[in-house]
């Protein structure tokens, strides 16, 4: 049994996430998370708010909050939307709750007792009317590359390209409008990258083999064009305020740090909330010196991500030179395109999780976004295609053939497992589609290939209904009820079968086939070594034992549906 951690990227606070988001971090991260557990690994799947920078306070100032107001709400709504999702979390913690302040605090210390943190002045956008300075998406402007006259101080959205607000030409600010604006000096720490560079480099050669191409080509893209040094402090009063050793630093006590220092940090201040909580042990997840050595950390997130988590966040913790676990697998994710376009939070373009529920249950988008994961490339979303995908794999393949065998043993065998019957030709052929498809399977999870895993998971559920179309209970029960009985009862174990490979992508449809069933515990693990014996699995459930007819597991998506969202929503 091995230990496993793992990390979804931390969804931003200011609004409930669209399907996007979900598909490239919360949902892959849980899927393997219970693969993991049903594999019967010991699992600590954490996941958070990130809620400061510039984005939640602006979001706050929006919905005519404070900002403290606002995290709180929206925290809770997070959580409650992935709740519906049945993302199983052992914690969904807050970016802004004290252990993330502790700990973001401690960090800023070591590294700087470690000569990694300096206290540099630069230049910023100064806004006279509000009185402030204007950090990140305070300030807009044309963007000095494209011109698009609405680039954020951040970064341009036209074009892409990662700015420093005093680039912005016409500045002004986001809050007033006023363009009364100056360039000032202000103090700001400095994390030394360009110290790190070559620990860092170790770091990514010595994991570079265990990680994607996707996720090594941008590390060594960041690396090659050279670390520099970052400001790690914001002139802003929303954040982990900035001190030394316990006391407010001098000349900083109307700043905090920079939101993407103190966001990865949490991924540790959650796990600390959780333990905290729950009375567990976060140390012996992220201490080497006290057990984490045997843990494998995994991480999942977006594109966009994977620089701050290859190199910057290493930083951190190389720099600190404490024993704290570095990431060891890292899965990152292409984007799902909504209609020609990517989803947008800020545009409000594509389909978000709450409304998503508000359509269909949890395990329709689960199965769809999985299948069609944006893992080698980006893919794009349509209605027409998700109606396809839920209505041949979830309801011709999947829910009726449990339909089909469930009602006709409750009517033709008495609610029974049959005894009758030994097995022929046809269940040999089913036994030896098992003895290469579920190796295929579990490998594919291994490697974290989920699209991959669906497309096995289908296929093990396609080829139980060509095997029930070969051994045709129905048709043999009027000369033979025993060879009927080795037809039902192998449908039967095959209608398990597909309650526990389901778990990880279709959790929720899986525990009713498994409960209806009464599949007992010791026959829902996913262990390789267990699944293996595929004759041996089609005759596992007890013999005569009784089972249940599970409630209708799915309802097929209409042409009236798709209209109806198409219109709602947008698309097509
Ligand atoms: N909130 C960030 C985003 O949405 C992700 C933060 S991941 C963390 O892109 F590790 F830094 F927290
Ligand atoms: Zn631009």
């Amino acid at each position: 049994m091995a230990r496993i951690l793992v990390t979804s990227a931390l969804p931003y606070i200011n609004g409930v996430k669209h399907l996007g988001n979900l598909a490239g971090s919360m949902l892959p991260a849980d899927v393997y998370a219970r693969y993991c557990r049903a594999a019967g690994h010991e699992v600590l799947f954490i996941c958070a708010t990130d809620e400061h920078g510039t984005p939640a306070e602006l979001a706050a100032i929006e919905a005519g909050q404070t900002v403290a107001e606002y995290c709180a709400e929206q925290h809770d709504i997070q959580k409650h939307v992935g709740a519906g999702f049945s993302l199983s979390f052992d914690w969904f913690g807050r970016s802004s709750n004290e252990p993330n302040r502790r700990l973001t605090q401690h960090f800023a210390d070591v590294l700087e007792d470690n000569g990694l943190i300096d206290e540099r002045s630069s230049k910023q956008v100064y806004s006279v009317d509000d009185k402030r300075f204007l950090p990140d998406r305070y300030v807009e402007g044309t963007c000095p590359h494209c011109g698009f006259e609405k680039a954020r101080g951040d970064q341009c959205d036209s074009c892409g390209t990662l700015l420093d607000p005093i680039q912005l030409i016409n500045p002004y600010s986001s809050v007033s409008g006023s363009r009364n604006v100056e360039i000032r000096d202000t103090r700001h720490l400095y994390l030394l990258q360009t110290r790190m560079q070559d620990q860092v480099r170790a770091f990514v050669d010595a994991r570079a083999r265990d990680w994607p191409q996707l996720t090594t080509s941008i590390a060594y893209k960041w690396l090659d064009e050279g670390l520099i040094d970052r400001s790690i402090t914001r002139d802003l009063s929303w954040g982990v305020p900035v001190m030394r050793n316990g006391k407010p630093r001098p000349g900083f006590e109307n700043k905090v740090f920079y939101v993407w220092f103190d966001a990865p940090i949490e991924y540790i201040g959650s796990t600390v909330e959780w333990a905290e909580a729950t009375g567990g042990n976060w140390e012996r997840w992220w201490r080497t010196d006290k057990g984490a050595d045997d843990v494998t950390y995994v991480e999942f997130m977006g594109k966009d991500n994977v620089a701050f988590h290859t190199v910057s966040f290493p930083v951190t913790i190389l720099g600190s030179k404490e024993p704290w676990k570095l990431v060891d697998k890292l899965k990152a994710f292409n984007w799902l395109n909504w209609y020609g376009g990517k989803f947008s939070t800020s545009q409000k373009r594509g389909v978000f999780m709450d409304k998503a529920l508000e359509l269909l249950p949890g395990d329709y988008w689960r199965w769809y976004l999985t299948a069609n994961a944006p893992e080698s490339s980006d893919t794009a979303f349509t209605w027409e295609h998700f109606k396809s995908t839920v209505n041949s794999d979830l309801n011709d393949v999947l829910g009726n053939f449990v339909n089909r065998i469930t009602k006709y043993a409750a009517a033709k065998f008495d609610s029974k497992v049959p005894e009758g019957g030994e097995p022929g030709e046809h269940e040999r052929w089913m036994a030896n589609e098992l003895a290469t498809r579920l190796p295929a399977l579990i490998a594919h999870y291994e490697a974290m290939e989920f699209r991959k895993a669906a497309a096995e998971t289908r296929a093990i559920w396609a080829a139980g209904n060509e095997y029930i179309t070969k051994a045709a209970p129905w048709t043999a029960y009027k000369t033979s009820v025993d060879q009927a009985a080795v037809g039902i009862r192998t449908g039967l174990n095959l209608v398990a079968l597909f309650g526990v490979i389901g778990q990880p992508i279709i959790p929720d449809t899986a525990t009713k086939i498994l409960e209806s069933l009464g599949v007992p515990e010791g026959n829902r693990s996913l262990a390789a070594s267990q699944l293996l014996a595929g004759d041996a699995l089609l005759d596992a459930l007890p013999r005569g034992m009784t089972i249940a007819v599970p409630p209708q597991l799915f309802t097929k998506i209409e042409d009236a549906h798709v209209v109806d969202w198409t219109q709602r929503f947008g698309g097509g």
